[in-house]
């Protein structure tokens, strides 16, 4: 889309939401910089052309705005947004504002936030809650809240109505616009509201201050076009834009260049990934078939769709080398019914059967899940469906949720009659299966040789050494601070449930 489509829809976006807010009033709350969002308008899918834009630089006028100011970026949810908070701390950089870890110290707060669950938006309320005392002793502090939430409009009026310490909201596709909005926040004297409801351009080259010196994450694709009836990401997100492959790859050699042992490929989707591109026929395969030839230790990706997963997608993992052999695949449901209701577009049997062939391909592959339980008028013997599927596919580990309706989307319509005690004693039995298989995975790894990516200090105990094996379990181990960053081998001596415990070897023979 271009500069000039972007405005005009920009300017029908607003209109029809200036009524909406009208309607409700909340103008008497607040004076305001108003672009408001709407998920219903974030519906929609156009057949525009993305652009890419490589020219994103911070205006000169902008790049001292930060001197002698601290900014916090607090992150909810997925690596989408920590992915996101990395360019945002990038831009505040160039705006010449220094990170810091202590929230009394900062001069700009931004919450980057998450919908996918209620819980997760009650967890960011009670944030911007706790901030109103730090803007009663600090009235210069900016608050701003950014991601997914505020693409919603009702959490936009909420925010209005409740929430007056709050300086800024912006989205999910108006990253790039932090300076010019920042300084409108911190120079004026209105809230200053602008989100994007339909997905922007692709911006390539806004600055990253990336967390971290061994894994990077690289985004691969944008949006995501599936529409499964639960969930809120095809609306917070934007419709499905992959990136190209050259500028991809050369962020991964950069990266290599630069000394990272680790990469994750990143998308809502990634099997989408190249669909939208219209002048090459070029899918994932073939884009992990080109960062195989790099020279970077790890290449994951996150996360998966099973419709999508391709034959020359697992013919080229199965190549192994620096593509790892770990494959999230998200389920969300053993039972057929509740899968086509929740819209996935595969059936258990198809799940199982891409399953057994990755297997075929990939013998010591790990597979990890999520799952939903408590979708609307799932019945015991459904569940009892998704608890066999769990037995059956052995999964080394998995995310387990209850559903969460959310507004807007198409199950957040459907009448539910299981009592939410019972979501949540699904949820223990479920978790509880769970943990015995990743317990059982987990002992059979005893005596084994794992080739280790050492990630620092565990959490619990620092003079222990905590990394991960290709097939992404944690192990922990006594070894030098000096091996932090490298790949070590680690004989594995005693299992516990989410984690193994070894000790430093010198042999390469390695079992996983
Ligand atoms: N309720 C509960 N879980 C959800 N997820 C997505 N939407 C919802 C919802 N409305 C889960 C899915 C998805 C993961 C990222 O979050 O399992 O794979
Ligand atoms: Fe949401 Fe994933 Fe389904 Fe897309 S594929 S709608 S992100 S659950």
């Amino acid at each position: 889309m271009n500069e000039e489509q972007r405005k005009q829809q920009t300017q029908a976006d607003d209109a029809g939401h200036k009524k909406a807010v009208k309607d409700k009033d909340y103008s008497q709350y607040f004076e305001t910089t108003y672009a408001p969002p709407s998920l219903k308008q974030a519906k929609k899918r156009g057949k525009e052309d993305i652009e890419i834009h490589y020219d994103f630089d911070v205006p000169e006028d902008m790049q001292k705005i930060g001197e002698g100011k601290k900014f916090l970026i607090r992150t909810y949810g997925c690596q989408m947004n920590e992915h996101d908070s990395e360019n945002m701390a990038g831009i505040l950089m160039r705006m010449g504002f220094e990170s810091t870890a202590v929230t009394e110290e900062a001069d700009v707060i931004l919450i980057n936030t998450c919908a996918i669950r209620e819980n997760a938006e009650n967890k960011v309320f009670g944030e911007i809650g706790h901030l109103k005392n730090l803007k009663r002793d600090n009235p210069g502090l900016v608050i701003g809240v950014c991601g997914c939430m505020s693409q919603e409009e009702s959490v936009v009026n909420r925010i209005l109505q409740k929430h007056q310490q709050v300086d800024l909201i912006f989205g999910t596709h108006n990253i790039h616009r932090l300076p010019e909005l920042l300084k409108n926040a911190i120079f004026g004297k209105e809230m200053v509201i602008e989100v994007w409801s339909k997905e922007g351009d692709i911006i390539e080259n806004m600055p990253r201050a990336r967390k971290g010196k061994i894994q990077g994450w690289v985004n691969i694709m944008y949006g995501c076009d599936k529409f499964c009836t639960y969930c809120i990401v095809p609306y917070t997100r934007g419709k499905e834009r992959s990136r190209r492959p050259e500028d991809i790859i050369e962020e991964v050699r950069h990266l290599a260049r630069s000394g990272y042992k680790e990469i994750t490929l990143l998308g809502q989707n990634v099997n989408a990934y190249g669909k939208d591109l219209v002048d090459v026929n070029y899918g994932l395969g073939d884009l992990m078939d080109e960062i195989r030839k790099i020279d970077i230790p790890r290449v994951r990706f996150t996360t998966s769709h099973p419709r999508d997963f391709d034959d020359h997608l697992i013919e080229v993992l199965a190549k192994g080398g620096n593509l790892v052999e770990h494959i999230h695949l998200p389920v969300q449901s053993g039972n057929n019914q509740v899968l086509k209701l929740m819209a996935r577009k595969y059936t258990r049997e198809s799940y199982v059967e891409l399953a057994a062939k990755i297997k075929q391909a990939i013998p010591h592959a790990s597979f990890t899940t999520d799952i939903i339980v408590g979708f609307p008028n799932e019945t015991e013997e459904q569940f009892e469906d998704t608890m066999s599927l769990v037995r059956e596919m052995e999964y080394d580990s998995a995310f387990t949720y209850i559903y969460s309706p959310r507004e807007g989307t198409p199950a957040a319509n459907m009448q539910d009659n299981v009592p939410h005690e019972v979501k949540k004693e699904r949820l223990a039995r479920l978790n509880a299966l769970v943990n015995d298989l990743s317990a059982e995975k987990n002992k059979s790894y005893a005596g084994q040789t794992m080739e280790v990516l050492v990630e620092g200090e565990s959490k619990k105990n620092p003079d222990v050494l905590s990394g991960r094996t290709r097939t992404n379990r944690l192990v922990n181990f006594r070894g030098p601070k000096t091996s932090i960053g490298e790949i070590v081998y680690v004989k594995i001596t005693d299992a516990k449930t989410w984690s193994l415990n070894g000790e430093l070897v010198e042999t390469a023979e390695v079992n996983n």
